[in-house]
């Protein structure tokens, strides 16, 4: 694929590319944001280094993809109502984002893009990797796609979330800061969606199931259900589909919650992370 206004280098890993040749906190004309777009749904994630984005800068870059989203779980800043500060300060011992996951698919209609931009990070440690979900997935064999797809998946935020949920010690609760909290009752709520979904842009699919986001497949048991989504999840997670981002301050990275996994290591003991993280409206997975 070739670009007039961006260099694209996808030589990073084997999902993502690391795009240079623009300034993000200037507003772009039409024609670049339109291969910013192409070049997210080829490569799932961007990387864009040496950036200097306030807040507002960072919002006014994402609405250029769709309508902001509010995470259900954390408040976001009082000037940048889009804008969450996900920080994880020296003494805590527990990260935002870890465990393999794609942004909030417990909703009836998960955000499409997630643009985590850096503030402070540590010098060694603190990467994020992100897994293929389409490549990996089209490499199953046919006979278990076929009964993938057939499959509705029952996810929920309880799981992480809610009243028995991993967020919900005290401890958890110190290190992830005051803004965490949201509405209890949403904690608690259930939604099906495929647990293998189409992006609705590539029309390519891709696994969509979670081990912390989904509780079982519709009509199997919990025991069951999970043996399928710790599989999907090894499946996926295998070194030919992973990318380990390394990130520096001023680093954007924007990626595609349709057709991406993620997951923020926490090996960064005794030092401070600062991100900011705006979310954009997605479909409902179909
Ligand atoms: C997230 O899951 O949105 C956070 C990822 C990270 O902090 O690297």
């Amino acid at each position: 694929m070739s670009y007039e206004y961006i260099e694209v280098d996808a030589s990073i890993g084997a999902v993502g590319a690391e795009v240079s040749g623009v300034d993000l906190s200037e507003q772009l004309p039409a024609d670049v944001i339109a291969e910013i777009h192409q070049a997210w749904l080829a490569h799932h994630v961007l990387f864009f280094r040496g950036q200097n984005l306030s807040p507002e800068a960072q919002a006014n870059f994402a609405a250029n993809f769709g309508e902001l989203d509010k995470y259900p779980f954390m408040q976001a800043l009082e000037a940048s109502p889009h804008v969450i500060p996900i920080i994880k300060e020296v003494d805590a011992k527990m990260n935002f984002g870890g465990g393999w996951h794609t942004d909030t698919s417990y909703q009836l209609t998960p955000p499409k893009a997630t643009l985590l931009y850096a503030v402070e990070v540590p010098d060694v440690g603190g990467d994020t990797l992100f897994a293929d979900a389409t490549t990996s997935y089209s490499h199953l064999s046919p006979a278990l796609r076929e009964m993938l797809e057939q499959q509705t998946g029952v996810f929920s935020p309880k799981l992480v979330h809610g009243e028995k949920g991993d967020y919900k010690s005290s401890e958890a609760e110190k290190n992830l800061g005051a803004a965490y909290g949201g509405d209890a009752t949403f904690a608690e709520s259930e939604v099906e969606h495929p647990i293998i979904r189409t992006h609705a842009e590539t029309g390519n699919k891709s696994i969509y199931c979670s081990i912390p986001h989904t509780l079982n497949i519709k009509g199997w048991t919990r025991t069951e259900s999970l043996a399928i989504f710790k599989f999907l999840t090894a499946h996926l997670t295998q070194e030919e589909y992973v990318t380990r981002f390394h990130w520096t301050p001023g680093t954007l990275a924007m990626w595609d919650n349709r057709c991406v996994f993620h997951h923020a290591l926490n090996d960064y003991e005794g030092h401070r992370r600062h991100m900011h993280r705006v979310i954009v409206k997605g479909e409902r997975p179909a």
